[in-house]
């Protein structure tokens, strides 16, 4: 056994040491990974309505022609789809480090080419370059994060990683802003070349960190493991909280490889396909929640007010300022997000998820109903030729119940899907279950992002505001959801988590305790680490 010699113990409140404000903010330092992510998606609405980038791509048009500009917009997606799947792999062989410090690299090359670029053919080929390198930084800072974060604030830090998704959504829009008069090549050379920032420091940073114990003892690296969870602990070399938490980290690892073996590479991935779809801890079920978690996440429909919020504004016409509505959503999304440092590891993340849906859908469907019977859905033509709307206050309100769907969905969905994928599944399927997942989640950004434009054109499918029934009607996908197949985890270590799927259903998940340790099971013999079972109070508390 590897963990032979190992001081074990068999309370299952000490299998960690107590949280230091170092640990707190060595753990937190990879959320800088979300810029990426947010300002990615972000910066580009800008750069496309650039009067001087539409001459250079299409010159002598007036907006760009709808293939380009979906090309230069769904690239991204492209490569941080194929970015995270690839990501997974490279994280069980290279280390989860590494593999996020070769995405920074990768995603630096991509944002050379695209400032370098004086045309399409360039500048799509970065594009899809720097979206690989931010497919390796989604999915893998979510599995770095989750496996080195203390279980009492774990939920907390990894939601640090969604706010830095906000803070780059709302850099983006201001940089947008400042540089959409521009009338030179720094018209998209600056909100492109401004990235290289983010790579060296998430790069540079992650250089002076740990890799995850948890992959060194994947790799049966004990001696590492031991000095990583040292590290990232703030821990003396002989801690015993540090060989306590080291032992149940082996037993769990030796316990799920006798289930799954691990094979080879194909093998691997097959992995996260067995097991019964009627059992709730197979890892086929796992691979489905994490998967259809993010799917469900993006059906919340939020990245219709951060993709197609200024034309859907507009062309209500009640508003002067477009721009500043759009800036006030993003300030929305922004300041909500820091709610669930609060909640996410008090209240629990299933509670978030039912709850932060209920609102959401309860915002859609107002919006949507104010629509059809006083508000944007009823329209005239001014003397100007605009089409504006009759009832200016009733389309003021349904703004206002976009605020307030914005402020649920950044206080719930927002962090919540991230949270969970990184916690749910067992180490030899981990990092490529949250590689999938994180993948489903760019598939899904993409597949909105080209067919919303069919529902709301004029042309097309004209819903207007009535847009909101579909996105009301699935965000109750996602109550029901959540209600059934969400599980509590909070306050349980990553190994408390695999149990508590073994043991329990989602309806009852929150109210598991542990019991034994995985190492008491697996034989591995305390040494006098505290004994017994002692109430853990992180797990009280919860509403559903
Ligand atoms: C979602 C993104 C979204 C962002 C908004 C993220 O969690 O995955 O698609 O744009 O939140 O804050």
């Amino acid at each position: 056994m590897a963990g032979e010699g190992i001081l074990a113990t068999n309370d299952v409140n000490r299998i960690e040491a107590p949280i230091t404000f170092k640990t707190y903010l060595m753990c937190a330092f990879a959320s800088f990974g979300g810029m990426f992510f947010g300002y990615d998606s972000g910066y580009i609405n800008g750069v496309t309505g650039s009067s001087y980038f539409i001459n250079l791509i299409d010159p002598g048009q007036a907006t760009l022609s709808g293939p380009h500009n979906s090309l230069i917009v769904s690239i991204l997606s492209a490569g941080t789809f194929f970015g995270a799947l690839v990501a997974g792999d490279m994280a069980d062989t290279i280390g989860r480090k590494w593999t996020v410090i070769l995405g920074c690299g990768i995603y630096i090359i991509g944002v050379i080419l695209q400032t370098a670029s004086h045309g399409l053919g360039l500048l799509v080929a970065g594009r899809l370059i720097a979206g690989i390198g931010v497919g390796f930084e989604s999915a893998i800072v979510i599995l770095y994060m989750s496996e080195i974060c203390p279980r009492k604030v774990r939920g907390a830090l990894v939601a640090g990683y969604q706010f830095c998704i906000t803070l780059g959504l709302l850099l983006a829009s201001g940089v947008d802003y400042g540089t959409k008069s521009f009338n030179s090549p720094s018209s998209y050379r600056i909100p492109i070349g401004l990235q290289f920032i983010f790579g060296f420091i998430l790069g540079g940073g992650l250089f002076f960190l740990p890799d995850s114990p948890r992959y060194f003892v994947k790799r049966g690296r004990i001696e590492q493991a031991r000095k990583a969870l040292c590290s990232v602990r703030n821990q003396p070399a002989d801690s015993e909280y540090v060989e306590a938490e080291l032992a149940e980290i082996i037993a769990n690892e030796e316990y799920e490889r006798a289930l799954i073996p691990a094979g080879s590479w194909l093998n691997g991935w097959m992995n996260c396909f067995r097991g019964s779809v009627f059992k709730s801890n197979s890892n086929l079920r796992k691979t489905i929640l994490g998967t259809s978690l993010q799917m469900m996440q993006q059906w919340t429909g939020i990245n219709f007010i951060f993709y197609y919020s200024t034309p859907f504004l507009q062309s209500t016409g009640a508003i002067g300022n477009t721009f500043l509505i759009s800036l006030i959503f993003n300030l929305v999304n922004v300041v909500c997000t820091p709610i669930s440092f609060f909640t996410v590891d008090r209240i629990g993340r299933r509670p978030l998820l039912i709850w932060g849906a209920l609102g959401m859908l309860i915002c859609e469907f107002l919006v949507a109903i104010i629509g059809v019977t006083i508000g944007f859905n009823h329209t005239h033509v001014d003397a100007l030729g605009n089409t504006v709307a009759n009832n200016i206050s009733a389309v003021n309100a349904q703004i206002a119940f976009i605020a307030i769907y914005i402020f649920f969905f950044a206080a719930t969905w927002g962090p919540g899907a991230w949270i969970v994928i990184g916690e749910i599944f067992p180490l030899p399927i981990r990092s490529r279950g949250v590689a999938l997942s994180t993948a489903s989640n760019w598939l899904w950004n993409c597949i909105i992002s080209v067919i919303t434009p069919y529902m709301v054109n004029p042309t097309e499918g004209n819903l207007k505001s009535s847009v909101f029934f579909i996105w009301g009607g699935l965000c109750t996908a996602c109550f029901v959801y959540a209600y059934f197949l969400i599980p509590e985890t909070k306050g349980l270590s990553l190994e408390q988590v695999d149990k508590m799927m073994e043991e329990t259903s989602p309806r009852t998940s929150s109210k598991w305790r542990p019991t034994t340790t995985f190492a008491s099971e697996m034989g591995m013999k305390g040494k006098g680490l505290g004994a017994g079972v002692t109430e853990d109070v992180e797990r009280k508390g919860s509403i559903f």
